[in-house]
């Protein structure tokens, strides 16, 4: 039986491969961390040679698990947004770090350009907003001041995380796939539309750089049987959003997902027409099967199990992070303190790059269960920040589908149903990411004949958490979220 598919789930702090059956059982796993450069505040970098090295080392494991190379149907790729790699197309090596969406290095350029007015037309065809997040500027940046990358002249190719993997696995092939595409500030995400020439133009990206734009059930190539023993079709490929959004079989308008990972992301299907937000969110490709595109709308959360990280590696707080569960239960009230996780400024709905983080309310009675809770409470609080801006947008939560390592944590779940006061709902396998990308590539490799197949097919059982908290208690937390924020916004 060939039909197995390998997933190379790249995230933001590690590297993972999976195995699936083609009914989406998941047969084993192999991961890597790879190392975080902070060089200086608001700067974070990825160094790609390793994070090829990692996905080659965790790869060939699922090959091995799976028994050779010819007993796997497909590969599916899935990996952080927004990170963009510059590497040399004669030798496939990076050129520079590649620098990660959580870099801000560029928030001063987005200012200059906002305040130039351009912000609404660049919403208009992309989607998106000027800040930092997103690629486009991170490009034009990198281009200004790293020598090397013009000195390289056509030996350059820009692109994506997943774009980067994909050269490197085809042994050429420059290639990114449309969801992916849409977060780099320089596509026009309206009808058919790719790279657009105004959109590069104002952010100092010349076209050619860049790679092109496939569909996300697209074979975009084979693996090079030399790494391998083997040559493996890649059939499926999509930002982890929108492949988390495809594995909780969120496709229908209105059906909505929130993944915690690094960050929290929230995004509601909007089906084929794309959405227009007032409301300070983005207009997102969720996918494009063959030529047909559809969109999402998404409130992007910059810190959730990245705070729970700091928690335990920079604060040493925790031992573990499954100990904030414990804490939070240990104690029956927040005891009036609020964090603000802005440890790499806010984004969605206030989209504040220059905002910093805070712990409020303390006092000596305040001990590290306090603010380990705080830290889980945030993401209930930012969460029903972004289901107002939904709300306003239009967009009503019938209910929640959580996933990612994070939504494991039961009493998290619950809290938020409780600050939500909606049905949240939780796979009992929470890779939904992993799952979304094994569901498009068998797509791609005509195990399944469309992408609604194949949720319906490879989609696992939820556990339901059901709103139990009073409406005055609900009340008085949210008052006092909304002042500590008031004191992080300034
Ligand atoms: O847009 C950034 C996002 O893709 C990062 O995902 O899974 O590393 O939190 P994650």
């Amino acid at each position: 039986m060939t039909e197995k598919i390998i997933v190379i789930d790249e995230g933001t702090t590690s590297t993972r491969t999976m195995l699936f059956a083609a009914d989406g059982t998941p047969l084993g796993s192999a991961q890597r961390e790879f190392r975080q450069y902070y060089p200086a505040p608001g700067l974070v970098e990825h160094d790609a040679a390793e994070i090829w090295d990692a996905t080659l080392a965790c790869t060939r494991e699922m090959i091995a698990q799976a028994r050779g190379a010819a007993a796997v149907a497909a590969i599916g790729i899935t990996n952080q947004r927004e990170t963009i790699v510059f590497w040399d197309r004669k030798t496939g090596e990076p050129l520079a770090p590649a620098i990660v969406w959580q870099d801000r290095r560029t928030a001063a350029d987005c200012t200059a350009l906002k305040d130039a007015g351009h912000e609404k037309a660049v919403q208009e065809k992309s989607g998106l907003l000027l800040d930092p997040y997103f690629s486009g500027s991170k490009i034009g940046w990198a281009l200004k001041h790293w020598a090397q990358l013009e000195e390289a002249g056509d030996r350059l190719a820009v692109g994506t995380i997943e774009s980067y993997l994909v050269y490197r696995l085809t042994g050429g092939v420059h290639v990114t796939d449309a969801s992916n595409a849409s977060r780099t500030l320089l596509m026009d995400i309206n009808d058919q539309n790719g790279w657009d020439a105004g959109l590069c133009d104002l952010l100092g990206v010349p076209m050619r750089l860049l790679p092109e734009i496939t569909g996300c059930t697209a074979t975009v190539g084979t693996t090079d049987p030399a790494l391998f023993g083997g040559a493996i079709p890649i059939t499926g490929m999509a930002g982890d959003q929108q492949a988390a959004t495809i594995g909780q079989a969120c496709l229908a308008p209105g059906q909505t997902k929130a993944t915690f990972g690094t960050g929290a992301f929230i995004l509601s299907a909007s089906g084929t027409e794309r959405p227009h937000s007032n409301n300070r969110l983005l207009a997102t490709v969720l996918v494009q099967e063959g030529d047909v595109r559809s969109y999402a709308l998404e409130g992007s959360v910059f810190v959730a199990g990245s705070l729970i990280k700091w928690l335990r590696d920079g604060l040493g707080l925790l031992a573990s992070a499954g100990e904030s569960e414990g804490l939070a239960r240990s104690i029956d009230d927040n005891g009036g303190v609020y964090l603000v996780p802005a440890l790499t400024g806010l984004g969605a709905p206030h989209w504040r790059p220059d905002a910093l983080g805070a712990i409020s309310g303390l006092s000596f009675a305040s001990g590290k269960a306090h603010v380990a809770r705080a830290a889980l409470e945030a993401q209930a609080y930012q969460a029903h920040d972004l289901k107002s801006a939904f709300a306003a947008d239009g967009v009503d939560w019938a209910e929640l589908r959580i996933d990612g390592g994070m939504a494991a944590n039961d009493w998290m779940a619950q809290d938020l149903a409780d600050m939500l006061d909606l049905v949240v709902e939780r796979p009992g396998f929470v890779e939904s990411t992993a799952l979304g990308a094994a569901m498009l590539a068998a797509t791609g490799a005509g195990i399944y004949p469309d992408l609604a197949s194949a949720t319906a097919a490879m989609r696992g059982t939820a556990t339901r958490f059901t709103p139990a908290l009073a409406a005055a208690k609900r009340k008085t937390r949210l008052a006092g979220w909304q002042s500590a924020l008031a004191k992080v916004l300034g």
